[in-house]
């Protein structure tokens, strides 16, 4: 039984980075006039109000997107970001609906381009399902992400990006995520993966990098934004992105996005590392 609705953490803190850099992701992709897949292994409900009862119980866009929404003179990443999110509004000035990854990646993708979503929850499933309905890009199948990645992998395309952004509920997601890039890797070494982590307990996180740093696989970038330090009384104190194949210069895009929200978000002992893991 799945207990998880991303509704009540909709632009949170994690939420602005892991958004941000999709979107950069792709911009670079599509430097190359080449067609591409986008693979979203949880893919959630697709949008989101922060009107509704879910994201004002909890209240977390308002540390995370909240903070930004009218800020002037963001670095170009972030105003991309929130430009998406106005666009997604149909550009009122009011934060009213939140895009999930499938809406961000949707108002960005190319004729020639394709996204397969994977969402578990009934709920959720059904409301993705509608949003694209009829949009012959748009696969959305109901069922397990990981499983439906090996079935998605090598794509015809053979270039692709590959979001998997589980909600960790089972502790052995960590290692199953890693187990399963590993799998998918073999079959599409030149995928760029994007695997979204939370830390709750550094330890767990960190084994999940232990088996991805000595599989092997080469060119692994840690992207973080913690806004606590580590600890086990506050629930999740970080979040970040672990990138295979990052494109190039998504690095530097990352320091600068992660030097610009560091002062606004982060609760006083907190940090932010973008670090190369494995190398060429
Ligand atoms: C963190 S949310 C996804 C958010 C979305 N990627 C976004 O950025 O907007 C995780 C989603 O995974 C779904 N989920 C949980 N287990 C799953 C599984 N085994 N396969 C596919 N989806 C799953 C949950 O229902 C939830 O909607």
């Amino acid at each position: 039984m799945l207990s998880y609705r991303h509704g009540y953490h909709a632009g949170n803190y994690a939420d602005v980075l892991k958004h941000t850099m999709l979107l950069q992701v792709l911009q670079l992709l599509h430097k190359k006039n080449k067609p591409l897949v986008y693979v979203d292994t949880h893919a959630g409900a697709g949008g989101y109000s922060l009107n509704d009862e879910f994201a004002q119980k909890t209240g977390e866009y308002i540390e995370g997107v909240g903070k930004i929404w009218t800020n002037n003179n963001l670095p170009p990443a972030l105003q991309q970001y929130v430009d998406d999110i106005k666009h997604f509004n149909d550009g009122k000035a009011e934060l009213d609906l939140y895009p999930g990854s499938p809406a961000f990646v949707d108002m960005n993708l190319r004729e020639k381009d394709r996204m397969v979503l994977h969402e578990l929850h009934s709920s959720d499933h059904l409301t993705l399902a509608e949003q694209f309905a009829g949009d012959r890009q748009i696969k959305v199948i109901k069922g397990d992400g990981l499983k439906g990645l090996m079935a998605a992998v090598p794509p015809i395309e053979r270039r692709g990006v590959v979001l998997i952004d589980p909600s960790y509920e089972i502790k052995t997601d960590y290692i199953d995520v890693a187990k399963a890039v590993m799998k998918a890797h073999k079959r599409f070494a030149t995928g760029v993966y994007m695997i979204w982590y939370p830390v709750v307990d550094r330890a767990q996180t960190e084994a999940m990098f232990e088996l991805l740093k000595n599989s092997g696989i080469k060119k692994q970038l840690r992207i973080e934004q913690a806004i606590r330090a580590d600890s086990n009384e506050f629930g999740m104190t970080a979040a970040g992105l672990w990138v295979i194949n990052p494109p190039w210069q998504l690095d530097d895009i990352a320091t600068q996005t992660l030097n610009y929200l560091d002062p606004i978000l982060n609760k006083g002992d907190g940090h932010i590392r973008v670090d190369w893991e494995v190398g060429e």
